[in-house]
């Protein structure tokens, strides 16, 4: 019974989203989203239709909620983001085959929609940034957050091609470790680097507002709900006092 509740209590403390696994200690660079900022969840959400949504799915998100939240008109969502005979109201679905993907890269793209539980916003910037050029893999691109990636750099032409620069370290008992700490841009993009980074700022925000769309509401409750308890655990303590004061 005991266990039970500690184990309970554990559950409240473990955050949301856990950092990235894979073994990589790689530097992640730091991103922070921001819901309010509408222009450039507008912006996430464009990229995201035009990019990602050829081979990911976001089942968990329909076109016509995505409009309101971010303030886009069913309109212009209807006659620049659905590119076939979807409706509205109609979930982001892929027309991509499971089994085509699985054949195409190896494993299927997975759902995009809770793809920002699972890795936080610092994790998903830098992964978009660090794609570079490997003529060892199947799809010729490789990622340094995510080690042999299946997932080809589909946003190449706006960013460029990278190179990775390798450094190694030799630690206490004289072993050598290479790793990558860095990229030299060896072809130019359509993009500068800082046009770039902060597209992907904006794919970043998008992706981590799906995956939670009412975040800062809840915060904002939470502290305040946090806040409440307090002030009245407090006045119940006075009462409680008032009450025995006689008795005791
Ligand atoms: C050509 C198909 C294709 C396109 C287009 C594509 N992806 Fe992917 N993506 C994949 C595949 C395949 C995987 C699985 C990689 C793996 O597990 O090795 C993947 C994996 C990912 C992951 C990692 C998921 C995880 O397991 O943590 C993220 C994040 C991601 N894609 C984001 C995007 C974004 C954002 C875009 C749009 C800019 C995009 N992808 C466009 C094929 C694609």
């Amino acid at each position: 019974m005991k266990y039970r509740f500690f184990l309970l209590i554990a559950a409240f403390l473990v955050p949301a989203s856990v950092p990235a696994a894979g073994g990589s200690d790689i530097k992640l660079d730091h991103y922070e989203y921001s819901f309010r900022n509408k222009t450039s969840l507008q912006n996430g959400a464009r990229l995201f239709v035009n990019y990602c949504l050829s081979c990911h799915s976001a089942h968990f998100m329909r076109y016509n909620r995505m409009a309101e939240d971010l303030g886009i008109s069913e309109q212009v969502v209807r006659e620049n983001m659905i590119f076939d005979d979807r409706k509205i109201a109609d979930p982001m679905t892929v027309t991509l085959k499971r089994e085509d993907g699985e054949a195409w890269f190896g494993i299927a793209p997975p759902d995009l929609t809770l793809i920002g539980k699972l890795r936080d916003p610092d994790w998903l910037y830098t992964f978009l940034r660090s794609f570079y050029k490997d003529d060892s893999t199947v799809s010729g691109w490789n990622n340094s957050v995510f080690p042999n990636v299946a997932m080809p750099h589909v946003l190449w032409t706006r960013q460029g091609i990278q190179k990775p620069i390798y450094t190694t370290s030799v630690d206490d008992v004289g072993r050598e470790t290479t790793k990558i700490s860095g990229f030299e841009l060896v072809r130019e993009g359509t993009l500068t680097r800082e046009e770039f980074d902060h597209a992907m700022e904006d794919l970043t925000n998008f992706l981590y507002y799906m995956a939670e769309p009412k975040r800062e509401d809840r915060i904002r409750w939470g502290v305040w709900t946090m806040f409440f308890l307090f002030f009245f655990a407090t006045l119940a303590w006075f009462l409680k006092r008032e009450y025995w004061r006689d008795v005791d």
